[in-house]
């Protein structure tokens, strides 16, 4: 998320690893609200809703100011509170995790799957198990898509099945992407409910935007409620209803509204978004095709019938002494004009979480996580990118990983990760 600053030895635009792809129809959209009446509360948001619904093949979008509000949103429609736990993947943004914490309740960090980089079903089962044991009130898993690859929706909707708790699709970084041959990320086919971003760097932008997807009317009646201060209005909501002035908080809510400008640019972003994969996956092939010949990089997996949306893409490398350093290595793609970034270190080693005694061992039982952190870099990946823009980063880059230290191996599994790598740093 960090914006690309200006850099004095760069002659060229900056290739970050993301950007948003807007045009001339894009600004007319934002241009006609803005010559209109309505900025705000006007019918652009409806609209964009109901765009959503048509797109993602859910019953109800309940558009909001940003992907972390959509979350919270959920956070708050599932009646999570103190004591509560909630399953989260180590591996996500701060917002997958952050949303328990803002209603009181833990999220709970569980390692992630070595290839495809998304929560391991397997071990969301070995906790889930623990935590019932041990008396803690489960209440829901967040699955993220990570980089645009698919969770294993059914897999996890089998646990939340079999434990009885919510199942919440993080898909903010998966849209246009599909699983379970052709079902689309997002759609709740398996989750109860998913939560969208249209941060610039995502696939489709607003500027700041978010949305919450549910086939849940009363969820979908709740979220709006809570986007807008937890308000109604109108004599059929209000029993001692006094006039058409009359709203009334119920709910003690939040202004998490979108605007009719934004609404606006989302409605005439979304109407790209598929052309807007098919580039990215067309990026993603070149940059394969690039690194083949290279034995130092391991580009990312598109495991069967997964559709992945390529929101980033991430390659793994080992990195130290008898390579580069991974700062290095960005030190010098920056000089070049390429910003690199990484996603993501482990949530837990952030501050906040680290230096709270639920989480002190925490990475004891995130070993992937751990080892993954290590080796990951995220190329830039947008329409914009042409071929040549790829074919130089990737040149870029096997120039400076030298070939010393042979092959790039799989990260360690559990059983070969030795305890003193895993202290919170
Ligand atoms: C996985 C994930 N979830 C949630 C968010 C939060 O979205 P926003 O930045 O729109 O608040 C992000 C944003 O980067 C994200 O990557």
């Amino acid at each position: 998320m960090d914006k690309p600053d200006e850099n004095p030895h760069v002659t060229g635009p900056l290739l970050s690893y993301g950007r948003q792809c807007l045009d001339d129809e894009d600004i007319r959209a934002v241009v006609e609200v803005l010559n209109g009446d309505w900025l705000t509360q006007g019918p652009a948001g409806e609209r964009f809703e109901q765009a959503l619904c048509d797109e993602f093949g859910v019953r109800y979008a309940v558009v909001c100011s940003n992907g972390t509000a959509a979350l919270h949103l959920a956070a708050l429609c599932l009646d999570w509170k103190p004591g509560d736990v909630v399953i989260v993947p180590a591996m996500t943004f701060l917002a997958t995790a952050n949303c328990c914490a803002y209603v009181g309740a833990e999220p709970y960090f569980v390692d992630i799957d070595e290839a495809t980089l998304t929560i391991d079903p397997n071990e969301v089962e070995r906790h889930l198990r623990r935590l019932r044991t041990e008396g803690k009130r489960v209440r829901a898993v967040i699955g993220v898509d990570m980089a645009g690859h698919a969770c294993d929706w059914p897999a996890l909707r089998a646990l939340a099945d079999r434990y009885d708790v919510a199942l919440v699709d993080d898909a903010c970084h998966a849209m246009g992407g599909t699983y379970a041959d052709g079902v689309k990320v997002g759609s709740c086919a398996h989750a109860d409910v998913s939560t969208l971003s249209f941060h610039p760097v995502k696939h489709i932008t607003t500027g700041e935007g978010g949305a919450l997807l549910t086939n849940d009317r009363d969820m979908a009646d709740r979220a709006r409620r809570l986007r807008s201060h937890g308000t109604v209005r109108g004599r059929d909501q209000i029993a001692d209803w006094d006039g058409p002035w009359h709203y009334d908080m119920v709910d003690l809510g939040l202004n998490y509204r979108l605007s009719d400008l934004q609404s606006a640019l989302g409605i005439s972003q979304l109407k790209k978004l598929g052309k807007f994969v098919e580039r990215r996956r067309a990026i993603a092939k070149r940059y394969t095709e690039c690194f083949a010949p290279s034995s130092l990089i391991r580009c990312p997996v598109e495991r069967a019938p997964v559709k992945h949306a390529y929101h980033l893409y991430v390659v793994r490398a080992k990195f130290g002494p008898d390579t580069i350093s991974r700062n290095e290595l960005f030190g010098r793609c920056r000089e070049q004009g390429v910003q690199l970034q990484v996603h993501y270190r482990p949530v837990v080693q952030n501050t906040y979480y680290a230096r709270q005694a639920a989480y002190r061992d925490a990475l004891r039982s995130l070993p992937v996580s751990c080892a993954v952190y290590q080796e990951v870099m995220s190329l830039p990946i947008y329409p914009q990118l042409t071929d040549s823009d790829v074919e130089r980063v990737a040149r870029l880059i096997m120039e400076l990983l030298p070939g010393r230290e042979g092959r790039v191996r799989p990260s360690p599994d559990r059983s070969s990760v030795r305890r003193p790598h895993l202290s919170v740093r």
